[in-house]
């Protein structure tokens, strides 16, 4: 990985912001992800992940922290967070704008227990691949402290393979599930590796939640067939 994520978000923070990231994926053209929006503050923020906040308690995790604007805030409101990412550049960025605990980790290296862990930004695209989902759930649970909650966004993107003038659906029913993509992504001409990508509709994340022996809650649905969701021990 030659983490130009993190470069961006290291340009940003120490004013070197001249352009954004480029991002496409195996089902979608180029796409520009606003700098910017990667430092949202609490007003900026979808009403999914001010709800994620707003349900936050306890010691907390926030997995694939970015920018670390959702620690940031939890931290001002004196929750105990630890802000963890694969991304050099996210983690020195994260502790510049004063995050007390912050590591580069990856999440399946994770050892310590929470309350609450947040995957905030389509969090379930960290599982990269359905057949992945089991194992990233089982060892999210391990860390759950008694009655902890994990809240995680994302979304059912069925929508994007609609054929805009039959209306039915050009989804190959022999490949994977349609939400798993091919993630690319390019910063000032350089090109990352390819990433994979998750998005997983709450049916699916549910019926995998039950088969670990969590919980899954479906907390708010968001306005484009996005979603925040609760899981707990049974
Ligand atoms: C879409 S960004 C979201 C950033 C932030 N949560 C936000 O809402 O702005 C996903 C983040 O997850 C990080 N990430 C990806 N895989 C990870 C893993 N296995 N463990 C920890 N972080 C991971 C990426 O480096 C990236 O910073």
């Amino acid at each position: 990985m030659k983490d130009l994520f993190g470069k961006a978000l290291l340009d940003f923070q120490n004013g070197n912001y001249t352009e954004d990231i480029i991002t496409s994926t195996s089902i979608s053209d180029e796409d520009e992800l606003p700098i910017p929006y990667l430092f949202r503050s609490y007003n900026e923020m979808p009403k999914l992940e001010q709800k994620a906040l707003q349900l936050t308690q306890g010691r907390t995790l926030d997995v694939g922290c970015g920018a670390g604007g959702h620690s940031l805030y939890l931290q001002d409101k004196g929750i105990y967070i630890k802000a963890i990412d694969i991304s050099k550049g996210a983690i020195e960025v994260v502790k510049q704008r004063g995050v007390l605990q912050a590591e580069v980790k990856d999440i399946l290296d994770e050892t310590e227990t929470f309350d609450t862990i947040l995957l905030l930004m389509n969090g379930t695209g960290i599982f990269q691949e359905a057949s992945q989902v089991s194992k990233y759930l089982t060892h999210l649970k391990s860390l759950l402290n008694p009655n902890g909650q994990i809240l995680i966004d994302s979304s059912d993107i069925k929508y994007m393979y609609e054929d805009e003038e039959d209306g039915g659906f050009w989804i190959d029913t022999n490949a994977e599930y349609y939400g798993e993509l091919d993630y690319f992504l390019t910063y000032k001409g350089e090109e990352e590796d390819a990433m994979k990508w998750l998005y997983l509709d709450f049916e699916n994340l549910k019926m995998t939640c039950e088969s670990v022996g969590l919980s899954c809650e479906l907390v708010l649905e968001g306005e484009h067939f996005d979603y925040l969701a609760r899981l707990k021990n049974k």
